[in-house]
């Protein structure tokens, strides 16, 4: 077995993903087909939430995609690598950013420093998971679905380590056996 524990259940999950849609479709009430809301999913580990999410987001909408790496083994590496960029000019349109996990937030800091210098309306955050004692930006995404407190590393549904076990449909640690035996060294 690869994981020791299942913290949320694919039942679990799905409650949450929806009070997220639920707090961002009264936000962006106002929004418009004129001037569509700009869903950017954070490649690879927020594909599976933005696929749920987005199913739930009930006005105007576009959808773009950004890959983005800053991970190796279990550890933030402490900067970002834009991958792949989105396709639009985000200049005068509502941005929200969809992002599987805030840990240290060194990923979303560079990634906001970055849109914001695009000149959107509005841009914001909403992530499924969020470390809080882990945090070293002074940045709070606006829609944060779960608080992992203790901050343990986790995988599954999306979330990988080393590129595995994003296709768990819920959320698990994985066990020291797995940690060990699928270690990079870089
Ligand atoms: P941050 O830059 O430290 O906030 O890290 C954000 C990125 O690190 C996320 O987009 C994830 O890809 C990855 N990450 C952080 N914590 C975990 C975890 O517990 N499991 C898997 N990936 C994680
Ligand atoms: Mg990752």
């Amino acid at each position: 077995m690869s994981f020791s524990k299942v913290l949320y259940s694919a039942t679990q999950i799905n409650d949450v993903v929806q009070e997220l849609a639920n707090q961002i479709n009264m936000k962006y009430a106002d929004v418009t087909f004129q001037n569509p809301l700009v869903l950017i999913c954070i490649l690879k580990g927020s594909f599976i939430f933005f696929s749920d999410i987005t199913r739930k987001i009930n006005i105007p909408q576009i959808h773009e995609f950004m890959t983005v790496s800053s991970y190796i083994n279990d550890r933030s590496t402490g900067k970002i690598n834009i991958l792949a960029d989105i396709t639009i000019d985000i200049k005068g349109k509502d941005v929200l950013i969809i992002e599987d996990i805030f840990d240290t937030g060194v990923t979303l800091d560079c990634l906001l420093k970055e849109l914001e210098k695009r000149n959107p309306k509005s841009l914001e955050c909403c992530v499924l998971l969020s470390k809080p004692t882990m945090v070293k930006v002074p940045i709070k995404p606006a829609f944060v679905g779960i608080e992992l407190n203790p901050p343990e590393f986790v995988i599954g549904y999306g979330l990988d380590y080393n590129q595995l076990f994003r296709n768990l449909p819920f959320i698990a640690v994985p066990t020291n056996e797995t940690i060990k035996l699928f270690k990079r060294y870089t």
